[in-house]
């Protein structure tokens, strides 16, 4: 990838909140429909606030001076779009129908993860970011809008889609560099003091603990109703699996661990109880562990080069 022509990007495509026209008026929406809405925004800002947080720990680990500012620019992506979910919550929440904040457990993620991110192995955070923003991007920004159906909300979403097309093709990036040999050589060569060992464990614990609920309330259960279908969602589980089917990211310790659940899910020993509790470590609902792309897919996927499946994720939001 050519990160210089990468970073202009980055510069040229900022914008301001106030270049979006907040005068023209909503539809009319149903009152259900409209709490749905604010919430779901009220919520948007407060992962887009942790996008940012995490984009800030990239920044530090960013080995060269280009990638240094690429990221320095997508923390202010996130604030902007942070700011622009939080106007838009403002924007629809027409009749004040109750009062609205952050869902608790998206409250008690937060830290968790800004945490564990900071703890955890370079590749492992971003393991999490990556697999964030696909679901972020791919399923959820996406199904919001179509759900809102309403322009003030589509030319955000337009500007916010375009930063973000960004970020996955440094996602992909940055997975490709983590999966090499360089990086894993240097992972060997320096053994982290057992301190920072046990603090990263116990960040990992906290994760677990808070990432399940979090997901749930601010993924998985508006999703249900803004995509009843699950397509969006499924669609971004599978993204995730044609990425970590390449021989390369496979062999990551962290890959292979959530490999080992998902297997451990899908074997016909698992019982209810068993299938529940690695559900729960792997922070997902159970029907997103089952294998979601076809053997020729995944076959497709190892032959692609990182930048050319990043596309196709994009291609899939887009779709
Ligand atoms: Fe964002
Ligand atoms: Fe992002």
């Amino acid at each position: 990838m050519d990160l210089e022509r990468m970073l202009r990007k980055c510069h040229e495509g900022q914008w301001k909140t106030s270049d979006l026209d907040w005068s023209q008026p909503p539809r009319a929406i149903s009152k259900d429909d409209e709490i749905a809405i604010v919430q779901l925004f009220t919520d948007m800002a407060g992962i887009e606030r942790l996008a940012g947080a995490l984009f800030v720990e990239q920044e530090r680990r960013a080995t060269t001076p280009v990638l240094r500012e690429i990221f320095g620019t997508f923390v202010k992506d996130e604030v902007r779009h942070a700011q622009t979910a939080q106007l838009l919550a403002d924007y629809y929440d027409v009749h004040h129908y109750r009062s609205y904040r952050t869902s608790r457990t998206l409250e008690r993620a937060f830290p968790a993860f800004v945490d564990a991110i900071q703890y955890l192995a370079d590749d492992v955070a971003n393991a999490y970011i990556t697999a964030g923003e696909l679901i972020l991007d791919v399923a959820l920004l996406r199904s919001v809008d179509d759900y809102v159906r309403d322009p003030m909300s589509a030319q955000a979403m337009a500007l916010i889609n375009r930063d973000e097309s960004r970020h996955i093709a440094i996602d992909y990036h940055m997975v490709e560099y983590y999966a090499s040999g360089e990086y894993k050589a240097r992972r060997q060569r320096t053994r982290r003091p057992w301190r920072d060992e046990a603090r990263a464990w116990s960040a990992f614990a906290r994760l677990l603990m808070y990432a399940r609920p979090f997901f749930r309330d601010v993924f998985f259960f508006p999703m249900e109703r803004i995509d009843p279908t699950g397509t969006r969602l499924r669609e971004a589980f599978k993204r995730i699996q044609l990425l970590t089917a390449r021989p390369t990211v496979a062999e990551l310790p962290f890959v292979r661990f959530m490999q080992a659940l998902q297997d451990a899910h899908n074997s016909r020993f698992a019982g209810p109880r068993a299938r529940a509790v690695i559900a729960r470590i792997a922070g997902a609902e159970p029907q997103f562990l089952s294998q979601l792309a076809t053997d020729e897919e995944l076959a497709r996927a190892c032959a692609m080069s990182f930048d050319a499946l990043a596309d196709e994720a994009l291609a899939a939001k887009r779709a």
